[in-house]
């Protein structure tokens, strides 16, 4: 039997949210560019988004480029950006296809103009999609968000609209990027790197880790679902004990 047909479908996570690592080495492995790694880890992005489609999965979230990736060299994020603009563009009519939203996270004025331009498009064109909400986090770190939150929070202190005692995990989570997309219950990593690495920090408090050593090229629609069983397995007790759930 097959990992799909493993699943119980009533008990799908809402929101999985992926660190999708192992481009470089994929690449460097066959004796490729890293780039080379970054557009065939397109195709699994591709694959995972048709997956989620397949079994019913709400909210997916990438992690794209993170806020440290500038760091990079300039060749390889110049070809990160322009890789992300053929992307989306491409993409879009598919999108709409298949009835997904796409979204955007992080500082997103910091990427170049034709990308903020571009993703404002396709996120248009694709806004009215309900079946899965993909969410791309670009240019994103979870301390720089959480800082933009604090920030606001006290301006609103500040400015008398808002009283300190009135501040609570729901008005926090208010301010941070993903208002409106419920917490991811899994987080899967690939490439065999067992850390979080600035992503979802305040989200991920009670999410399900999964850490594959498959390399994020390597990874298809048939390894998302082995993770999703692997979820489906695992006790949730958010601080209670087994006795005390149903
Ligand atoms: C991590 O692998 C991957 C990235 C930093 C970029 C991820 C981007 C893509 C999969 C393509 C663009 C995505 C979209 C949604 C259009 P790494 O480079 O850190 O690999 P390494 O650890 O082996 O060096």
């Amino acid at each position: 039997m097959g990992f799909k047909e493993q699943i119980d479908i009533n008990r799908l996570p809402e929101h999985i949210a992926i660190i999708m690592d192992g481009n470089g080495r994929w690449a460097k492995n066959q004796g490729k560019f890293r780039v080379f790694g970054h557009e065939s880890g397109v195709l699994s992005v591709k694959d995972i988004v048709e997956g989620c489609v397949d079994i019913g999965i709400k909210y997916l979230t990438v992690y794209a480029f993170s806020t440290e990736n500038w760091n990079r060299p300039i060749e390889e994020v110049n070809a990160l950006m322009e890789l992300l603009i053929s992307t989306i563009n491409e993409q879009a009519d598919t999108l709409n296809k298949n009835n997904v939203r796409l979204n955007a996270i992080g500082d997103l004025k910091s990427l170049p103009q034709k990308c903020i331009d571009d993703l404002a498009s396709v996120m248009e064109k694709t806004g009215k999609n309900t079946k899965c909400t993909l969410t791309l986090a670009l240019s994103y770190s979870a301390k720089w968000e959480i800082l933009e939150a604090a920030k606001k929070l006290a301006q609103q202190v500040k400015d008398a609209e808002l009283s300190i005692e009135d501040i609570d995990e729901e008005k926090f989570a208010s301010h941070l990027t993903t208002t409106n997309i419920p917490d991811p219950e899994l987080m899967i990593r690939t490439s065999g790197e067992h850390r979080v690495s600035n992503f979802l920090l305040w989200q991920m408090a009670y999410t399900e880790l999964y850490f594959t050593e498959t390399l994020w090229p390597d990874f298809r629609r048939e390894d998302l679902f082995e993770a999703i069983v692997d979820y489906q397995k695992r006790e949730r007790r958010f601080g209670k004990i087994s006795e005390q759930l149903n």
